[in-house]
């Protein structure tokens, strides 16, 4: 369910409060830890809603899906992947930010679309690797801020979620448009390439498993989500 599609009323005013308390949340935290957190404002529904596409749009539609959602943050990300969510479906929001960990498991309580999925969600306050290789997903929906890590951090988490996944299941994620471009002017020359480098890891994950790449424009800033596939 879209936001413009809520109920007029009290409970809008409810959900506002909410939104601007994430939002106040996240752009705290991401003064105090811009590396980790990489943005300054939470995911759009927009971008949420791209992100969930492999989540909606399943190969057996009565087939329930094993998900892991690595970065939710205050949960932006995982309201579009409740939304897209059916019955049998679970979860696992995977947040190494105590404070968003915390704040989303008072989320599925409160929160009027991820409530719905409280029972099939699960929070782990851990870095997305941390979670073990025994663990089998269908569908992974990746929030982390690449275009901040090393090259060897990037690969190694897209080994990690390449290792869990199963085969033909999907791995969703987003980069901004143009920061490449901005940090080509603003950035320090070593924080350039490594960025640099970064991107070429990514670049060749997507070239070699991307099944679709679509472009989010009604996001701050617009994204690329990328989709890529694990070979059967
Ligand atoms: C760009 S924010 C995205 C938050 C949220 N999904 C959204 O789109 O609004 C990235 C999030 O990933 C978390 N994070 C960074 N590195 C992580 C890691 N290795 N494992 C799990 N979470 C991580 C950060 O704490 C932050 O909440």
């Amino acid at each position: 369910m879209s936001e413009t599609q809520s109920p007029a009323g009290p409970f809008s005013a409810l959900r506002l409060d909410e939104r601007l308390r994430d939002t106040r949340l996240f752009f705290s935290q991401a003064l105090r830890t811009f590396h980790a957190t990489g943005s300054i404002v939470p995911s759009s529904r927009a971008l949420a809603d791209a992100l969930a596409e492999f989540v909606r749009e399943r190969p057996d539609p009565a087939q329930p899906l094993r998900i892991l959602e690595a970065g939710a943050g205050t949960g932006a990300i995982s309201r579009g992947i409740a939304a897209a969510m059916i019955p049998g479906d679970s979860v696992d929001l995977v947040e190494a930010n105590p404070e968003f960990a915390a704040h989303l498991e008072g989320l599925l309580t409160t929160d009027p679309e991820l409530s719905r999925i409280a029972d099939s969600a699960r929070v782990h306050a851990k870095l997305v690797n941390e979670m073990g290789p025994d663990r089998r997903y269908d569908a992974i929906v990746s929030g982390l801020p690449f275009a901040n890590f090393t090259a060897d951090e990037v690969r190694e988490i897209l080994d990690y979620y390449f290792e869990v996944l199963e085969p033909g299941g999907t791995l969703s994620f987003y980069g901004y448009l143009y920061t490449k471009e901005v940090k080509a002017v603003i950035a320090r020359r070593e924080d350039y390439l490594r960025q640099a480098r970064t991107s070429w890891v990514v670049q060749d994950w997507i070239d070699r498993y991307g099944i679709r790449t679509d472009t989010v424009f009604a996001n701050l800033p617009p994204a690329w989500v990328h989709h890529l596939r694990k070979p059967v």
